[in-house]
């Protein structure tokens, strides 16, 4: 075991249920489903963490009455055809050692749009409207509330059946239990609404409906923002109070404290924190309540790595830790920091793009670091090389450093050429925008799995055809990534215009009044903005499209917007760059087709893409042997796209 981490690896019991170590994996959308029950690869996606080490995966949130079936896959745990995937899924967990439980959640008004497109009833507390989804829901009548707890009853029934070890009850997030807690949301003037003890009455209703379906030896516990960070949520005083009204439940076994809502763009941007927040932010709020209530406390929230966890159990600040991406970047996580391996472990790096930016676009969730997660039955072994080959990989960045060790990992020989001096690519950039240096632990990880898998590193070294010709390899990728892209701006010769990279880079200086054209809508923009405006000059965002970040999550996005706002950057929507003269910038508005000029302007900066560098491609056009061109080389996307490519090429080799 690596040193000082024996709180983690110290079991937990609850309701004679004993959990191997202190790691869990928070209920989260995996979005693996079929029609409402468990599909094969969310077996897969579960059962990796389980054989990773971790104690205990949470099943995602699954609905428990038909009026809370919004147009969000989930799975119908009140439909007993949903056992059988559960059942499967436990089966394949509990055989790793790992425990299962489910989670069970209604939204309220936390509605998406149906399945068909139309908006459906949202039943909530009170007729309170959500900021978020713009939705106003209709007051659940008391018979309603009734028939809900009875859906939890089912609901616990048909998981028991499956074989599982415990329920969480969702009432974080500002989701239906979260509503009845919230006195801004809930002002009901029943049995249900007013003082703390009515507003927490349908807990005890929605514990003790549980308990009678799920029996006296599974486990229940109930999920609770800490803090709801939004305009109307919950103040962290409030859910002291009311957790520990809960706590004091005697059919209840833990609680997992989280942060944020639904129910507001700044809330939920706690739901699933990026990089903007610090790591273990949630702590303060569990080491609270743990304070105040005699039951195991969990948390989750940007803990990413094992020593963190371990502080966080040192401190007392809970029992049980959630690292929820921490697993979906590295399942192992856990039996590698057992075994001491610490600088093996992938960390999560918060960026919010292929887990939770996947889920709000309905796609099975990945990492972009280790995009075999949520491709489990695919990608979930290395399969060795049927003949061991000679592979030349051109280009250190994302794409060629996870092709290379994946070639290497299979037994191929395989030399990684980077015509620079370090390795990363465009994350070398991207990791120099402000609030985004963790993005540089991208590099870190794979340049780790580079060097692990045995691959043969030349740094320094453009490959010509030449050299191809010597090495005479039995398989090239290009992997040589791209370049910004920078077309002709009419009148720039008059104006002072200089390029994002430059910008990053250090090789240009910009004015105290600056225009920035964002066509992409990226990180780019945003975080050049930042960097200006916090160098103290006035920043005019102008980007083509609704809103800067539109191509990137909105989890990524939108902590990062409030930040602008405070900054005082002047975002401008709907712009095409048109050209600029030696103190205006000229744009048309992409809807209107009117011209835009922005005046007083000292400094036009264009984040205008990336360009696939296509020089070796273009060289090995006759050469005869295997090539496959990946990442931006053969199409300038994201590092997502640039590491799923090198993990498909090596598998094909
Ligand atoms: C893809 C995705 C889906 C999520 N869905 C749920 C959910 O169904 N229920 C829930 O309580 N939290 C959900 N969350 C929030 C996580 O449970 C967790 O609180 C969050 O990821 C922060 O923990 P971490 O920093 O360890 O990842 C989701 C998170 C992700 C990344
Ligand atoms: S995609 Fe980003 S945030 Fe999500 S698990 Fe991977 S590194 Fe973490």
């Amino acid at each position: 075991m690596a040193v000082g981490l024996t709180h983690l690896f110290s079991p937990l019991r609850m309701r004679g249920l004993t959990l191997r170590n202190r790691v869990f994996s928070t209920g989260h959308m995996a979005v693996m489903l079929d029609d409402g029950k468990v599909a094969d690869s969310m077996v897969a996606y579960h059962a990796a963490k389980a054989k990773g080490g971790a104690a205990l995966t949470i099943i995602e949130a699954a609905r428990i009455h038909p009026s809370g079936d919004s147009g969000r896959p989930a799975i119908r745990a009140y439909d007993p055809a949903c056992v059988s995937g559960y059942a499967k899924l436990a089966a394949a967990c509990h055989a790793q050692g790992c425990k299962v439980f489910a989670q069970l959640s209604h939204p309220g008004r936390e509605m998406t749009m149906a399945a068909d497109g139309t908006h459906a009833v949202a039943y909530a507390p009170s007729a309170v409207p959500n900021e978020r989804f713009h939705v106003m829901p209709r007051e659940m009548p008391v018979a309603m509330i009734a028939e809900v707890v009875d859906g939890f009853e089912t609901s616990a029934r048909n998981i028991h059946d499956a074989g599982l070890d415990g329920i969480e009850i969702v009432a974080s997030h500002g989701y239906l239990l979260g509503q009845f807690l919230n006195p801004r949301v809930n002002i009901r003037n029943d049995d249900y609404g007013g003082t703390l003890a009515n507003r927490v009455r349908i807990i005890h209703e929605v514990i003790a409906a549980i308990r009678r379906g799920a029996g006296k030896d599974m486990v229940i516990g109930i999920r609770l923002s800490g803090e709801e960070k939004d305009h109307d949520g919950i103040e962290a005083d409030e859910m002291f109070q009311m957790a520990q009204a809960i706590g004091a439940d005697d059919d209840l076994d833990y609680l997992n404290i989280t942060a944020g809502t639904s129910a507001g763009l700044a809330g939920s941007t706690h739901i699933v924190p990026s990089m903007r927040f610090e790591p273990g932010y949630t702590t303060p709020l569990s080491a609270a309540i743990r304070s105040v209530v005699a039951k195991p406390v969990f948390v989750a929230g940007r803990i990413n790595q094992p020593q963190l966890a371990e502080q966080t159990l040192v401190r007392g600040a809970a029992d049980m830790c959630g690292m929820t991406r921490a697993l979906i970047s590295d399942p192992e996580m856990p039996r590698k920091a057992q075994a001491g391996q610490l600088d093996d472990i992938r960390a999560c790096v918060a960026c919010n793009q292929a887990c939770i930016g996947h889920m709000l676009n309905a796609c099975a969730i990945s990492c972009i670091q280790h995009p075999e997660t949520g491709r489990e039955l695919e990608y979930g072994t290395r399969v060795p090389a049927k003949q061991l080959r000679k592979i030349m990989v051109v280009g250190g960045g994302p794409a060629g450093m996870k092709c290379a060790a994946v070639a290497a990992e299979r037994g191929h020989v395989v030399t990684l050429y980077e015509a620079g001096a370090q390795l990363g690519g465009q994350v070398a950039l991207a990791q120099l925008l402000p609030g985004r240096a963790e993005f540089g632990g991208v590099t870190t990880n794979l340049a780790g799995e580079v060097q692990r898998a045995g691959v043969k590193l030349r740094l320094n070294t453009s490959v010509t055809r030449e050299l191809v010709d010597d090495e005479a390899p039995d398989a090239i990728i290009v992997a040589t990534g791209g370049t910004g892209r920078s077309p002709e701006i009419e009148g720039a010769d008059d104006a002072h215009v200089v390029s994002a990279w430059q910008v990053l880079q250090g090789q240009a200086n910009v004015g105290g009044r600056a225009v920035i054209a964002d066509w992409r809508c990226d990180w780019v923009g945003m975080g050049l903005a930042e960097r200006l405006a916090r160098d103290g000059c006035h920043v005019r965002l102008a980007v083509n499209g609704m809103v800067a970040g539109q191509t990137i999550p909105q989890y990524a996005r939108d902590s990062w917007l409030g930040d602008l706002h405070k900054l005082g950057v002047e975002i401008i929507p709907h712009m095409r760059l048109y050209g600029a003269d030696a103190q205006d910038a000229y744009f048309q508005h992409t809807l209107s087709g009117e011209p835009v000029i922005l005046n007083e302007v000292d400094t036009l900066v264009t984040a205008l893409g990336t360009q696939s560098e296509t020089t070796l491609e273009k060289a090995l056009e006759n050469w005869g042997g295997e090539i496959q061109v990946i990442g931006d080389a053969l199409s300038p996307r994201t590092v997502e796209e640039a590491v799923l490519e090198g993990l498909k090429a090596a598998s094909e080799l």
